[in-house]
């Protein structure tokens, strides 16, 4: 399955904010709070699951870009019918479960291609998760689900950063890696178990880092935002070269 040029393009990365909200007017005050200038969110299962389309259209009706974060895990049927609905949406990128399988994930990624020119949307990439941080795994486990995501026509995964350097070899550099778990030094870590900082994603390989707690409980989200971009994005400028 050939990789679509925007691929490249969303190489750029940056630091999506997840709007983990149950009320969307709140969501809104945040994204007001952060400014025009950001435009990568993620809206996960508990705004979904409450306000469902409307959240993703208001959002982008604020011309943000949206990463939905459903993580989607059914037989191969199923998921495609959802990818078709969720195509509709306008988001850029959808969560789908790596141990759903092969076959599940070419059935996404083949109806996300359908789709795609259907609509004057950005086409939507699919984004594996490989094993949730909440299970035991390993650095091998989580290598062979990559791979077999990027095989399946998956975009690319979410991982660890520090699982992201093994993922980037083995897939090459094409191959998108989003990773959770970021804090700054000397911050409050949350519920997260394993936690790197912007840096250490960015030197990792990360093409995308999310970040919640640290910027949307900040006492000033926008200057959160801002020094965590700022080090992640001279992490990526180093590594580049
Ligand atoms: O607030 P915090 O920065 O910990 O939020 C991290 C976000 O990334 C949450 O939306 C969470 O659901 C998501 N995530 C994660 N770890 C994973 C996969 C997703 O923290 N392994």
């Amino acid at each position: 399955l050939e990789l679509p040029s925007d691929v490249k393009e969303a190489r750029q990365g940056g630091v999506f904010i997840a709007l983990d909200f149950a009320d969307l007017s709140e969501a809104l005050v945040l994204t007001n709070a952060i400014g025009p200038q950001h435009q990568l969110y993620k809206i996960g299962l508990e705004l979904f699951t409450a306000y469902g389309p409307l959240s993703v259209s208001q959002l982008i009706a604020e011309n943000k870009k949206i990463f939905l974060d459903l993580k989607l895990h059914d037989i191969p049927n199923t998921v495609a019918g959802a990818c078709r609905s969720i195509a509709k949406l306008g988001a850029e990128f959808l969560t789908i479960h790596a141990e759903g399988g092969a076959e599940m994930i070419r059935a996404a990624r083949i109806t996300c291609d359908e789709e795609a020119g259907r609509y004057a949307k950005p086409p939507l990439k699919l984004l594996a998760v490989t094993r949730l941080t909440s299970l035991a795994s390993t650095p091998e486990q989580v290598t062979q689900l990559a791979i077999l995501a990027q095989e399946s026509g998956a975009h690319g995964v979410i991982a660890s950063p520090l699982e992201a350097s093994a993922i980037k070899k083995n897939c090459g550099e094409d191959f998108l890696v989003v990773c959770p778990g970021i804090r700054r030094q000397d911050s409050t870590v949350d519920d997260q178990r394993r936690v790197s900082t912007p840096g250490a994603a960015a030197d990792a390989g990360a093409d995308y880092i999310v970040v919640g707690r640290p910027i949307t409980r900040a006492k000033n989200p926008a200057v959160s935002l801002k020094e965590i971009s700022d080090e992640f994005l001279a992490g990526k400028k180093h590594k580049g070269g």
